[in-house]
């Protein structure tokens, strides 16, 4: 598939594919560095983009235009949006902002302008080889990411989101790579691993696991590159 451009918001969430790279070269600019090499036999450039929506998406184009990369995959961790229990992974079918509204939370402003859509979807294929590189691992479901500026941390504020815009997953940079990522008509996937329930629990839960479900994740991948 040519060369993958690897996302994480947060060194946890890079650590490991690092450890994996072979002939690792680093180049840094607006202060993030970036790491050109292989993992599993794939040609990739993995970088930690930062946390919230501007970091990634300003990363992601990034490694569209000076990397060249033929697809995107944004790892990671997730507060859960229902079913998905911790450690269990939701790779995404499509993605959603959950913040980015009018007066009412329910104007939803993206369909009505540039680029038109009320969520972006996930290159089927890429999101077959997370599954398929799932199976017999983990259990792990296909569904919607809702992504904002917020780390959510009351039942309240998730219930809202759940009831407004249906995800499996709550983080918030998957949406905005995905958003990067379909304008310049490049292919993606979001894989998460839930730390948390995004409840009032969720701060506590985050802090244990981390670290595990960064990892997790990144196992995913380790596996998927073979395939790529
Ligand atoms: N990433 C992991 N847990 C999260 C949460 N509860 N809210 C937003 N992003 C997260």
């Amino acid at each position: 598939m040519g060369k993958i451009g690897i996302l994480g918001a947060m060194t946890s969430e890079i650590t490991l594919l690092k450890g994996r790279m072979s002939d690792r070269r680093e180049t840094t600019r607006a202060g993030r560095t970036f790491y050109e090499g292989k993992i599993s036999g794939a040609d990739v450039v993995l970088v930690c983009c930062g946390v919230g929506k501007v970091n990634s998406a300003l990363t992601c184009q990034m490694v569209i235009d000076w990397f060249g990369v033929d697809a995107v995959i944004n790892i990671g961790v997730a507060g859960s949006g229902g079913e998905a229990k911790v450690r269990e992974i939701v790779v995404s079918s499509d993605a959603i902002y959950h913040d980015l509204h009018g007066l009412n939370a329910e104007d939803e402003i993206l369909p009505q302008c540039y680029p038109f859509v009320r969520s972006f979807q996930a290159d089927p294929k890429l999101v077959q080889l997370a599954m398929d590189a799932c199976k017999g691992r983990v259990k792990a479901y296909t569904g919607r990411i809702a992504t904002g500026d917020q780390f959510i941390g009351s039942k309240d504020v998730k219930d809202d989101i759940v009831a407004r815009t249906h995800p499996m997953a709550i983080e918030m940079e998957g949406t905005s790579i995905a958003h990067a990522c379909a304008v310049n008509d490049i292919p993606f996937v979001i894989i998460r691993s839930i730390s948390d329930n995004a409840d009032d629990g969720a701060e506590m839960s985050f802090d244990t696991f981390e670290t595990i479900a960064a990892n997790d994740a990144a196992e995913i991948v380790t596996t998927m590159l073979q395939k790529l």
